[in-house]
């Protein structure tokens, strides 16, 4: 018995493709495919990708749309691994599509849609242009923090059921402030961020680290409740949800050297890589609490974002808990850059990975190609790309 395990991991070891051949055939497929979707999408005035209907035609939205700037997103990395100018000017391009978001002040999903799309620009070309977008997109961002509360302020609708709601994918949003008080020398932006992210580790985990996906908050900021919106249920772990915990407290740890924030991502990986209901290839179903997670849609987009933030999270810590983390996202990059998620080359209309879950209980984007899962997936596949150039 232990002579055929150990010669069947030898076999696997001598088939597997090397990890650097695999990033770069996954890079490259990846060009083509979003090569497709930009000139798919050039001639649609002001449209971003969206997902693909039923029937497998491209869905769009406009620049308000949370998901607007990740594929701006996707071409600045394209454009940064590869220095392909023609990348660089769709990028800038569909960039440019979002330049209204820079004054939205009803939902808190700024640090997503500028983040990825401004954000990259500024880092990449440097012009003051962009940089001016991410200020004037931090302060309308800051417009939703409530200093009685303590937190930014998620969502204005279902205002009947929630008083002040505030989500876990939030987290998502305080890199921009931080940023935002660095570049322009304005502590606001930084406090309101640790603020947020304080309270948020005080009041959304239960204590085998998994977190809720809504907390309500009262007038006076005290917790009135704990539910989902997203997710199976309210005691449910929401797999995307658990992948945004992780990732906003990994990048809080970074922007600011607040070691609460390291423990926390720390407690939430543990969580993660050690769930009954994780299937053996990495790729979560769609919420950890699905009556049979071996059979249960699975979530390609939750692993781009765990891999992706498990990638940087091994950096911080120690080299048990690194190698471990580094193990597990080099297995969900091998899992999602296999044919079964990976489009065929020329298929989903430019769409890199297949078999995301937007928004269950809703029927909405449910097995089907998402920009996000494409933007965290590019950007842990040059992470790790990163770590073995190191
Ligand atoms: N931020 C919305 C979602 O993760 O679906």
């Amino acid at each position: 018995m232990l002579l055929t395990l150990l010669l069947t991991g030898v076999a696997r070891a001598q088939t597997e493709e090397p990890l650097e051949a695999m990033i770069e055939r996954a890079l490259g497929r990846a060009r083509s495919q979003a090569l497709l979707m930009a000139r798919e999408l050039e001639p649609r005035d002001g449209r971003l990708p969206k997902s693909l209907d039923d029937d497998g035609k491209l869905v769009t939205s406009d620049p308000g749309w949370w998901c607007s700037g990740f594929f701006p997103g996707v071409l600045w990395y394209l454009y940064e691994d590869s220095g392909d100018e023609q990348i660089a000017a769709y990028a800038d391009r569909f960039t440019r599509r979002l330049e209204k978001v820079q004054y939205i002040t009803d939902n808190h999903d700024v640090g997503f849609m500028l983040g990825c799309s401004y954000g990259h620009a500024w880092r990449l070309k440097g012009l003051p242009e962009y940089r001016q977008v991410l200020l004037n997109g931090a302060a309308s961002l800051a417009t939703r923090y409530d200093p009685r509360i303590g937190l930014i302020r998620s969502w204005d609708f279902n205002r009947d059921r929630w008083n002040y709601p505030v989500i876990i994918d939030n987290m998502m949003n305080l890199e921009l402030l931080v940023w935002a008080s660095r570049t322009s020398g304005d502590g606001r932006f930084r406090r309101i961020a640790v603020h947020h992210a304080d309270k948020t580790l005080k009041n959304h985990f239960r204590n085998d680290a998994s977190c809720y996906h809504v907390v309500s908050y009262d007038v006076r900021g005290r917790v009135e409740k704990r539910e989902t919106w997203q997710g199976l249920h309210d005691e449910s772990a929401w797999s995307r949800g658990q992948g945004w915990a992780l990732y906003g407290f990994t990048c809080m740890y970074r922007e600011t050297g607040l070691r609460r924030y390291l423990r926390q991502a720390v407690r939430v990986a543990d969580y993660l890589l050690g769930h009954p209901a994780m299937p053996s290839d990495g790729i979560p179903p769609w919420d950890l609490d699905v009556e049979d997670p071996q059979t249960a849609l699975r979530d390609a987009s939750a692993a781009a974002v765990i891999a992706s933030a498990l990638i940087e999270l091994s950096g911080h810590v120690d080299a048990e808990h690194g190698s471990r983390y580094l193990a597990f996202a080099e297995k969900q990059l091998r899992s999602l850059s296999s044919e079964r998620y990976l489009a065929a080359p020329g298929t989903c209309s430019g769409f890199i990975l297949k078999h995301s879950v937007g928004f269950f209980a809703q029927h909405s984007e449910v097995d089907k190609p998402l920009t996000y899962a494409d933007y965290y997936y590019i950007e842990a596949l040059l992470r790790m790309k990163r770590r073995l150039m190191r």
